[in-house]
């Protein structure tokens, strides 16, 4: 058994200093003491790559240790870890995998890049002896990867569900209290660091998208690529859609939903109409909660801040942590996660779920009898209906809930609705999650 090793101190070269560069530091520093006594030695940042060294920072920061060039830290030989909090997948990819090769272990926030090329990173950190953590990737400060990996280990996980984007949840919570738009509450996560550089990805779902085939990879043992994930964001809810569900006793939130059932696995990302009294109905703001099913525990709930500064850099640096006693034990690069199966995914027809949908149609003899009919026709039951005429008289607005069918049963039925001559528009579809029927 190799032996403890003694360590002066852990040199750390910083990629970014944004939001979550900002709040590594911020923790570093305020926590240094009982970080040091955690792992033996003092931290010290010792170079810090940014694009603009003139930027004003809302932290103090020695500007020697600010530096455009990358080398200055990929290849700087007295760095022993590198802190990616960059984003972004090219450059980003390029340098991690010269750090790697250059012997440096990774701590890193970027879903972007895991989601696409997690495999490969970590086939390069395992080669080189290294660690590459990425606890932040998914759900801020909540340590889901790690309890995934290690607090559920001697589980079966069969399903995880639940909100992984914080900037579209702030922004359906403040739309669903009223008096907020939809683009004020985006610049309002925007403002607040939550939101992506880019904030595209996070109000089409592809942010939740990531994290959902990241969580789905790890907590199945297999390899899910982002292209297996079902997406869709927030972009078309309205304030009117959220009146109605309401009405049904629902609310609306970015649901992921990573389901396992006789060895085939569905993952996707949409809003999702969820009833008022469900645990992750009361999860607000930029608030993350995940259900996490497993054959042995049953159902455990993990709930925390999902985005911002110091929730995000909590994760980091308590990874940070992980790498510096697998240091001092020697054993860094041999806890990587490797999948154990095959990827099967279900089929639609193996997919079954319900549904919430409101249509505008022509308020005439037999008009809903036609919808109905069509229902019927693929053998879906119709549970609520809702009625209502509006201006001009000859339009009349339907809510209808469904009970449980395929998922290739529904899409016949809203092809077959889209041409339907008595039907002006559809104005949304929701899937209905967390009833029992
Ligand atoms: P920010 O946009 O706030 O910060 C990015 C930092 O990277 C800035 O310091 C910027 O420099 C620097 N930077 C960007 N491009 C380059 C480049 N080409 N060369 C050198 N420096 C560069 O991002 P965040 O801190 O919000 O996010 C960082 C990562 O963490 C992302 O992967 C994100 O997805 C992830 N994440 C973010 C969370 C959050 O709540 N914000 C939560 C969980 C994960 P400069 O300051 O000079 O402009
Ligand atoms: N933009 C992301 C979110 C950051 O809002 O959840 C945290 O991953």
């Amino acid at each position: 058994m190799k032996g403890v090793l003694i360590l002066d101190c852990i040199s750390v070269g910083l990629l970014g200093l944004g939001t979550v560069g900002t709040g590594v530091i911020r923790i570093i520093e305020n926590h240094q003491e009982q970080l040091s006594h955690q792992i033996g030695c003092p931290i010290i940042v010792k170079k810090v790559l940014v694009q603009n060294v003139h930027k004003e920072r809302a932290i103090k920061i020695d500007p020697s240790v600010l530096t455009t060039d990358p080398n200055d830290i990929i290849n700087n030989p007295e760095i022993d870890v590198v802190i990616e909090v960059i984003g972004g997948v090219e450059p980003t990819k390029e340098w991690l995998i010269q750090a790697l090769r250059n012997k440096k272990h990774i701590v890193t926030a970027n879903k972007d890049l895991l989601a696409l090329h997690g495999p490969e990173l970590l086939k390069i950190a395992k080669a080189n002896g290294c660690d590459l953590f990425y606890e932040a990737s998914v759900a801020g400060g909540i340590p889901l990867l790690r309890t995934l990996a290690e607090g559920l280990a001697s589980d079966r996980i069969t399903r995880m569900m639940g909100i992984v984007n914080g900037t579209t949840n702030y922004i359906l919570t403040k739309m669903s209290k009223g008096g907020t738009s939809y683009e004020v509450a985006l610049q309002e996560a925007q403002a607040k660091g939550f939101a992506e550089a880019d904030p595209t990805a996070d109000v089409e779902g592809l942010d939740a998208a990531r994290k959902m085939a990241i969580l789905a990879g790890l907590g199945f043992s297999t390899q899910i690529e982002l292209a297996d994930v079902k997406v869709k964001g927030i972009t078309s809810v309205t304030e009117s859609d959220i009146e109605y569900a309401k009405q049904f006793g629902y609310t609306i939130k970015l649901i992921g939903i990573a389901d396992r059932k006789n060895e085939k696995i569905e993952v996707s990302v949409e809003p999702v109409l969820l009833p008022l009294s469900h645990p992750l109905s009361s999860v607000n703001d930029e608030y993350n909660a995940v259900f996490v099913y497993g054959e042995a525990v049953g159902k455990t709930m993990f709930f925390g801040p999902g985005a911002g500064s110091l929730p995000t850099a909590t994760s980091v640096v308590s990874d940070l942590v992980a790498v510096m006693k697998n240091m001092r034990l020697g054993v860094n690069g041999t806890h990587l996660f490797s999948p154990q199966y095959e990827k099967c995914l279900k089929r639609d027809e193996e997919i079954i779920l319900r549904y919430f949908i409101r249509l505008l149609i022509k308020d005439e003899v037999g008009s809903f009898a036609q919808i109905a009919t069509e229902f019927a026709n693929h053998g879906i039951s119709l549970k609520r209906i809702l009625q209502h005429p509006i201006h001009p008289r000859e339009t009349a607005e339907i809510v209808v809930t469904t009970h449980r069918s395929s998922l290739a049963n529904f899409e016949k039925v809203f092809h077959r609705l889209e041409s339907l001559g008595t039907i002006q528009t559809i104005k949304s579809i929701y899937r209905i999650e967390g009833e029992d029927e």
